[in-house]
């Protein structure tokens, strides 16, 4: 029954359709959104995101991968929206790629399907994602907290790349984005291993930014997405590109073109107004323009 509902055909239906039903999402008051496997929670300025698939600790299917893009889309699109925290569950921020779904697919599935292309979407927005990341984030999920800008580990987080484990590796940007993010020595003992780091090592070899008690972790990045969405949604997006680029090219390449965007940002009213503001002594009110 699995492998009928996980052929090659059926899994091209399926992203489409769950990508379409995914935009339909149910609206539940003014503030709150609910997709099947995801929610979505105002608090005032910034988007909350809660991935929402507990049974199954939050392992990354293609519906959730549909309700994942659809919300960060729609959050992007929402001016009032300057940042986003996506999150999970204290027992799991996501355990990986759904192992269920994967066991039965062929080469020629993944391949043709571009299984886990989707997930990328996530990294294509303007708007800042800070991952809140309680309890385990393996695999995908460890991957998909990657694709984040910013990374806060509860105090009982777990990192991993297990996908040995497995008889594979990892397939949605674990080996280039942890080497990136940790170096080579470190990125091979995970992936080779598959060994959990736990949030203090995380912090310590630069994957998570901050650690924070569990019962805490999600207000302190409501708190710090507050804080990113109080400034210039145009000095952000540029912040956010400047420092993305340094992931793909040359330190020269990379100066140039902080340098083109810096200059750029004296186009903006927001410039104006944030340097006015520091002369005349008073807070800045930033108009995005
Ligand atoms: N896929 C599918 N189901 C998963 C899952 C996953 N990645 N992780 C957990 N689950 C399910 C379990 O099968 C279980 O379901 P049932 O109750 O129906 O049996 C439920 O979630 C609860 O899990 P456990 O009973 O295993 O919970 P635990 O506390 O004993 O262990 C865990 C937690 C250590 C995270 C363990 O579940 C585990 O090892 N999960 C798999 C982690 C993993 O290997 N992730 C990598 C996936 S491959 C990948 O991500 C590829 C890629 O790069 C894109």
């Amino acid at each position: 029954m699995l492998r009928t509902l996980l052929s090659r055909s059926v899994l091209q239906k399926t992203t489409s359709s769950l990508a379409a039903r995914s935009l339909a999402a149910r609206s539940v008051s003014c503030t709150t959104v609910s997709y099947e496997t995801v929610l979505v929670e105002k608090h005032e300025n910034v988007a909350l995101i809660t991935l929402n698939r507990p049974k199954a600790l939050n392992s990354i299917n293609l519906q959730l991968i549909a309700d994942l893009n659809a919300a960060v889309m729609a959050v992007n699109e929402d001016n009032d929206v300057g940042a986003i925290v996506l999150t999970g569950s204290k027992k799991a921020f996501a355990a990986g790629a759904d192992i269920k779904m994967m066991e039965p697919l062929s080469f020629a599935d993944t391949y043709k399907t571009g299984l886990f292309n989707d997930l990328e979407q996530v990294t294509k927005g303007k708007k800042p994602i800070i991952a809140a990341v309680n309890g385990f984030a393996l695999g995908g999920g460890c991957e998909l907290a990657m694709m984040c800008d910013i990374i806060y580990a509860g105090d009982k987080a777990k990192f991993g790349q297990p996908e040995i484990t497995l008889g594979v590796l990892p397939g949605a940007g674990g080996t280039q984005r942890l080497t990136r993010s940790v170096g080579k020595s470190k990125a091979m003992e995970m992936c080779l291993t598959g060994n959990f780091i736990d949030a203090n090592e995380a912090k310590q070899i630069g994957l998570a930014a901050q650690v924070y008690p569990n019962e805490e972790l999600v207000v302190k990045s409501i708190e710090t997405a507050k804080k990113i969405a109080s400034f210039s949604k145009i000095a952000v997006a540029m912040n956010k590109e400047a420092v993305n680029v340094a992931y793909e090219t040359s330190l020269q390449h990379g100066l140039d073109y902080e340098k083109r965007l810096f200059y750029a940002s004296f186009a903006t009213k927001d410039q104006k107004e944030g340097m006015g503001a520091f002369v005349e002594k008073r807070k800045p009110e930033f108009k995005d323009e």
